[in-house]
């Protein structure tokens, strides 16, 4: 079918402390946003790309970015409404399935992508790239409660890819009902409809705090 794919980077990346936005940081030779729409591009699958930004970005114009299927959307006061915004301009007809990719990922590997596009269409129903949990997990506030079983527990990485219109429905669903949407699959589960968990790569990390600039940098020089 044909894919859609929504980026959302009209973040301010207050924990990086930049003097810009950290999808518009250099990495390896090119901006992070760069990085991150790259590997959704090369699938030829992938027939529009939203990008959510802010209404007054300064910088995505500098950028390398000219392919003829991004389309600029303007972002929300949150990660939510920003994907939310960018959903609601894609036709679900043409576009029935979406992945939804952190500007601030600029490591995701291709063939995750297509293994996460596989394993979804092959099941029917969406899902998400993870990873499994390595350290032991601890719950408490001051001290130790008790030990958490992680044989069960997940990383939730990006993209996440969904049926385009169920994904719409379940975000302005789970949004009026007051629930917290930290990624696509926290509204499908309070959607109660199934996500898949596919095994990615723990070097897709999510740009957060300068030492993340500094890893990223570090996987790309080892060219993976
Ligand atoms: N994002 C967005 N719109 C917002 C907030 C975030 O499109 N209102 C995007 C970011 O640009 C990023 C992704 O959502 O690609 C993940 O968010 P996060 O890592 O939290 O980025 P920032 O919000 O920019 O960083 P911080 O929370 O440190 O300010
Ligand atoms: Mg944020």
């Amino acid at each position: 079918p044909a894919i859609a794919a929504v980026i959302p980077a009209a973040g301010v990346g207050q924990r990086m402390q930049a003097d810009k936005p950290k999808q518009y940081l250099r990495l390896h030779g090119k901006t992070v946003l760069e990085h991150s729409v790259q590997p959704l591009l090369s699938l030829e699958s992938v027939g529009q790309l939203y990008l959510a930004l802010s209404a007054d970005d300064p910088y995505f114009a500098a950028t390398g970015l000219t392919d003829p299927r991004i389309i600029r959307v303007e972002g929300g006061a949150e990660r939510v409404h920003s994907v939310l915004n960018a959903l609601q301009h894609i036709d679900a007809v043409r576009y029935p399935w979406v992945l939804v990719h952190d500007a601030a990922r600029p490591l995701v590997r291709r063939a995750d992508i297509q293994l996460l596009i596989e394993r979804c269409l092959a099941a029917g129903h969406g899902g998400i790239l993870a990873t499994p949990v390595r350290d032991t997990m601890k719950r408490g506030q001051q001290q130790v409660q008790h030990t958490v079983d992680r044989t069960d527990l997940w990383h939730a990485l990006t993209p996440q890819f969904f049926p385009t219109a169920l994904l719409t429905a379940a975000i302005g669903g789970a949004l009026a009902a007051g629930v917290a949407v930290t990624d696509e699959a926290s509204a499908m589960e309070w959607a109660q409809q199934s996500v898949l968990l596919v095994e990615g790569h723990s070097d897709n990390l999510k740009i957060t705090r300068p030492a993340d600039l500094q890893l990223a940098a570090f996987y790309l020089e080892q060219n993976r």
